[in-house]
């Protein structure tokens, strides 16, 4: 297969896959999966709809092939899904960067096996370390000790961790500070999120955005910051640096700073639907065209010509009127 620099029309590589492996969590973190929409009666995918790991395997290859430098595991909550490590085996001999996201609840015991199939590092969400705030917010009562005692295992079985804050005003941001102190101290890079319009069920509102630039400014009055360059194109986190030298921080900006100009990521849902934008509606289903029995080449060809077709750059365009059309879950692409 030929590796080839494949652009789309806003001149941007095709460099990072994201690939969900189940729509299903065991969290129902309010600005995710709510519990008044994802109830009992919200229908997850069967079985034989989600890719199977060899699917997923072979499109990975390709995407590899065609520039794919970086290969994100996401979910839903990744780690539900049965013998992810085959998986992770599966995909490290591709010899690209493997990671996974996770909300780490079945970490701790998942961690060493994740590590010696494979996986390279690991992002952690977690929103609080205030018990009861993080309780509400995953709002099915899980403690955040927990989610430490799986950073604790994943970085004891060597693999960098790093936690991602989603932060949304009048629920976690007054623990921005503690958050920033806690991983200063144990040297696990932590990035702050602005809550973003994904989906159509989490009720977004732009009041509830704390905007990164603000997250900068509290963090800074008691630990004093200084930026820092990005490490690569497309790297969506800006950088920021303890002046002390007690390592850095991050925050993503995708509402009040976006990106799309240097976004070099598509995502597949658990179903294999391809998306080349977070804020896409209906992607492109790969998982017939695998099931229809094309070949590796015709495969390649579909999943080159949706990205040099692609022109998305919905976070640069977001007005009060695109946020509320209709969009893809996050639960469902990963994130
Ligand atoms: C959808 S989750 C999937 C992986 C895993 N369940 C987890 O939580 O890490 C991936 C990431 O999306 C983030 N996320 C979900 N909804 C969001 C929103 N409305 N705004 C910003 N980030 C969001 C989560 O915080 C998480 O870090
Ligand atoms: S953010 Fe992750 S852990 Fe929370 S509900 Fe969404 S998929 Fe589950």
């Amino acid at each position: 297969m030929t590796s080839v620099e494949l652009l789309d029309t806003l001149a941007r590589p095709l460099r990072d896959l994201r690939i969900s492996v189940t729509d299903r969590c065991n969290f129902r973190c309010t600005y995710c999966m709510p519990k008044s929409v994802f109830g009992a009666d919200y229908r997850f995918l069967d079985r034989k709809e989600l890719l199977s790991f060899e699917e997923i395997e072979r499109v990975a290859r390709i995407a590899v092939g065609l520039g794919v430098e970086k290969l994100r595991i996401t979910g839903g909550e990744p780690l539900v899904r049965r013998e992810l490590e085959r998986l992770i085996a599966g995909l490290a001999p591709l010899g690209v960067e493997l990671t996974l996201t996770t909300n780490a609840s079945l970490l701790a015991r998942k961690a060493q096996s994740l590590a010696d199939a494979g996986l390279h590092r690991i992002t952690v969400s977690l929103d609080s370390l205030d018990d009861t705030t993080f309780r509400a917010m995953n709002d099915v009562d899980f403690p955040v000790e927990r989610v430490l005692e799986g950073i604790e295992a994943a970085t004891a079985a060597g693999l960098p961790v790093k936690v991602n804050a989603v932060v949304k005003r009048g629920l976690n941001d007054d623990g921005i500070v503690e958050m920033a102190r806690y991983f200063r101290e144990t040297g696990h890079t932590l990035r702050f999120i602005e809550y973003m319009d994904v989906g159509a069920t989490n009720g977004w509102r732009l009041d509830e955005v704390v905007p990164a630039a603000e997250i900068v400014q509290r963090i800074s009055e008691v630990f004093p910051l200084e930026p820092a360059n990005a490490n690569y194109r497309g790297e969506v986190a800006q950088r920021w640096r303890h002046l002390d030298g007690a390592g850095e921080l991050g925050v993503i900006a995708s509402v009040t700073q976006p990106f799309c100009g240097d976004c070099t990521r598509a995502r597949i849902s658990a179903e294999g639907r391809i998306y080349t934008c977070l804020f896409g509606l209906r992607g492109h289903d790969l998982r017939a065209l695998i099931r229809s029995g094309a070949s590796d080449e015709e495969l390649e060809t579909a999943l080159a010509a949706i990205w040099t077709r692609r022109a998305d750059r919905y976070s640069e365009l977001r007005t009060a009127k695109t946020a509320s059309l209709p969009k893809v879950e996050m639960s469902y692409i990963g994130g």
